[in-house]
């Protein structure tokens, strides 16, 4: 690697949901073409010209929501973190847990404020959640960020982690819990963020779809500070946050 590229070298934490925006790609392209043909055929059929604006009109609507979805990954997801990590307490001497890491957004913006402390990611690196997902990208993105001595990677699944009660002092994840469609499931991985946590740690989960049942979840334990912030429409769908402290 030469110098230049070595200044330029910085990380890059993946374009989620590759399969939706593929399909909706697709669709949005279909849709497009699908108006043109349908404007040309029907000329001046009333009939014609409302289903080629309506082709048109869906088909720009997706190509838009992937623009909008691609913008997030690359850069929307970053400032998100940014300003997540930039509101938490830290001392420097935490441990950190980032579960579903993928390519380390969270994980490595939490390493930056370390000193003593360590950030650990989990995750399966599936392929259908982030494109070339992999541990070993996370790793290189640790140490493009200069935090590679402050991070460990670990493959283990969230709704079973191999860490000991109370180890934690922030346990973090985005993006991640709604990826498990059943309710058993998601409830599994709040319990095992429940158990991982010190007591006066705290939880910071950002997602979409089932963020109240998050709340819920940690209201109903009696955690302190439970809050809820957002939407923030990255990736279209509503984002939200939601941050509370182990009594
Ligand atoms: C959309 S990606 C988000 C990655 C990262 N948190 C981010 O914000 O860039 C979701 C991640 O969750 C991981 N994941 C999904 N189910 C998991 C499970 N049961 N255990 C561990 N990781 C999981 C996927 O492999 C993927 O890396």
């Amino acid at each position: 690697m030469n110098n230049a590229s070595k200044q330029t070298a910085a990380p890059d934490y993946g374009i989620d949901f590759p399969k939706e925006l593929r399909r909706n790609g697709l669709y949005g392209l279909g849709g497009v073409a699908m108006g043109i043909v349908l404007a040309l055929l029907a000329a001046d059929g009333a009939l014609g010209i409302v289903l080629s604006t309506v082709s048109l009109v869906s088909g720009i609507l997706l190509i838009a929501n992937v623009a909008v979805s691609f913008w997030g990954s690359r850069s929307g997801k970053l400032r998100v973190r940014d300003q997540i990590i930039a509101q938490l307490p830290w001392r420097g001497d935490e441990q950190v847990l980032d579960i579903g890491c993928g390519h380390g957004l969270m994980l490595i913006g939490a390493a930056q404020r370390l000193t003593t402390g360590k950030a650990t990611g989990i995750d399966m690196w599936l392929q259908e959640s982030q494109w070339h997902n992999d541990s070993d990208a996370t790793l290189a993105n640790a140490s493009l960020a200069g935090v590679g001595d402050r991070v460990t990677v670990r493959r283990a699944d969230a709704r079973d982690l191999p860490y000991d009660n109370n180890a934690f002092d922030v346990v973090l994840s985005s993006w991640v819990i709604h990826t498990m469609t059943d309710p058993d499931d998601r409830a599994q991985v709040l319990k095992e963020i429940a158990r991982v946590v010190k007591p006066g740690g705290r939880v910071v989960i950002v997602d979409f779809d089932f963020v109240n049942e998050y709340v819920k979840h940690f209201r109903d334990k009696d955690w302190k500070d439970v809050q809820k912030a957002g939407p923030n429409l990255l990736f279209v769908t509503p984002t939200y946050t939601m941050s509370a402290v182990k009594p």
